[in-house]
């Protein structure tokens, strides 16, 4: 910009901030953008530039000019006591929206699995995430000792030779019989850590659901029952359940459990592995020691128990096919829910 017209529109800049009333405002009007103002002259003042510049500064003056008539239109307004337009309302344009929030799908899975247990009886209970060995290990039948400890590799706590992670809600077991002995009915939801790697079906921090149920004459049947009941509930269809052996130290027998897939009807689709059946879940009926341990006489009562995996059971109501999503904090997953 040319050196002069610089220095009149910083005169212009510093001397709009100065204008505080009516007068002052048309002093200044006059003073630069009257027919004698500054900017007049400065005009008239450009023929004894060369042809090629005075194009340019024609623009500039012109860019000045609008910018200050805007500003001074608003203080006009500010002095006549009109600044109806400032203030005005229109009162028939629609509303902006207001984005609202959504509960995450892990969320609507869990409240789905809190609905279908409320209605059959059960509580619905909470245990430490920090736990100690004892509850998550010891009075589940894993000793020390016991190679089933490797089966789920947890995070310990430094400094401390008792404190771990918990490996799977089943430590809500011995807690849940000390507190409310038999009988009993009740599910554990929470989250859960385990030392491993990731992939498309395993996450290190993930959730499950624990099921309990103790009383006189509890058998495999009644597993079977609550478990259609469950998987039913969830995925708003008439499924089959089929047990097969499996081993879990605090069970005896100890069952895998199988759904007939809900995606082909058990026709056999890519989802169950052209077999009409997907793996569910551990479960079984309570070991004695474990019943003991929870103060519970196993010549009188006992129970079943089963845990599984929340993002699990979410992945296959929605056809998630990455867990990894979960926690992944992508909007654009999160917002088909
Ligand atoms: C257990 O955790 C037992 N506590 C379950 C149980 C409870 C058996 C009561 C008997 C009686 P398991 O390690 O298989 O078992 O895990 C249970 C479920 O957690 C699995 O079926 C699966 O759905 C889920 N799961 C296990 N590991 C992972 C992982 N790394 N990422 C995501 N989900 C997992």
């Amino acid at each position: 910009m040319n050196k002069d017209l610089k220095k009149i529109q910083q005169d212009i800049q510093s001397r709009l901030r100065e204008i505080t009333d009516a007068s002052a405002l048309r002093n200044f009007e006059k003073k630069y953008l009257g027919k004698k103002g500054e900017l007049a002259d400065f005009s008239k003042n450009m023929k004894n530039l060369p042809l090629e510049d005075r194009r340019d500064i024609g623009k500039e003056i012109q860019e000045i000019r609008k910018e200050v008539e805007s500003l001074l239109s608003k203080l006009r307004n500010k002095f006549s006591g009109d600044n109806s337009q400032e203030n005005f309302f229109d009162v028939t344009l629609p509303g902006e929206k207001i984005a609202s929030g959504h509960l995450h799908p892990l969320t609507l899975v869990q409240r789905d699995l809190e609905r279908i247990f409320s209605s059959m009886g059960f509580m619905i209970l909470e245990g430490p995430e920090l736990e100690s060995d004892f509850y998550n290990f010891e009075a589940l039948n894993i000793p020390k000792t016991h190679p089933a400890r490797d089966m789920q590799d947890t995070f310990y706590i430094e400094g401390t030779s008792d404190l771990v992670m918990r490996t799977h809600t089943s430590n809500v077991q011995v807690r849940a019989m000390e507190k409310y002995g038999a009988p009993l009915r009740a599910v554990a939801l929470g989250r859960i850590f385990r030392n491993e790697a990731t992939d498309a079906s395993h996450e290190h921090t993930f959730h499950q659901i624990e099921g309990l149920m103790v009383d006189k004459k509890i058998s495999l049947a009644n597993l079977a029952a609550v478990l259609k009941e469950m998987f039913s509930g969830l995925y708003e269809q008439d499924v089959n359940i089929r047990m097969r052996p499996g081993y879990f130290p605090f069970v005896e027998p100890g069952l895998e459990v199988e759904m007939s897939c809900v995606f082909c009807s058990g026709k056999g689709c890519s989802v169950c592995k052209k077999t009409g059946w997907v793996e569910m879940l551990g479960a079984g009926l309570v070991h004695p020691n474990v019943l003991r341990a929870g103060n519970i006489d196993p010549d009188k009562y006992q129970g079943f128990a089963f845990g599984t995996g929340i993002e699990r059971l979410a992945m296959l109501k929605y056809g998630i096919n990455d867990i990894r999503l979960f926690n992944a904090g992508d909007l654009s997953f999160l917002k088909q829910f």
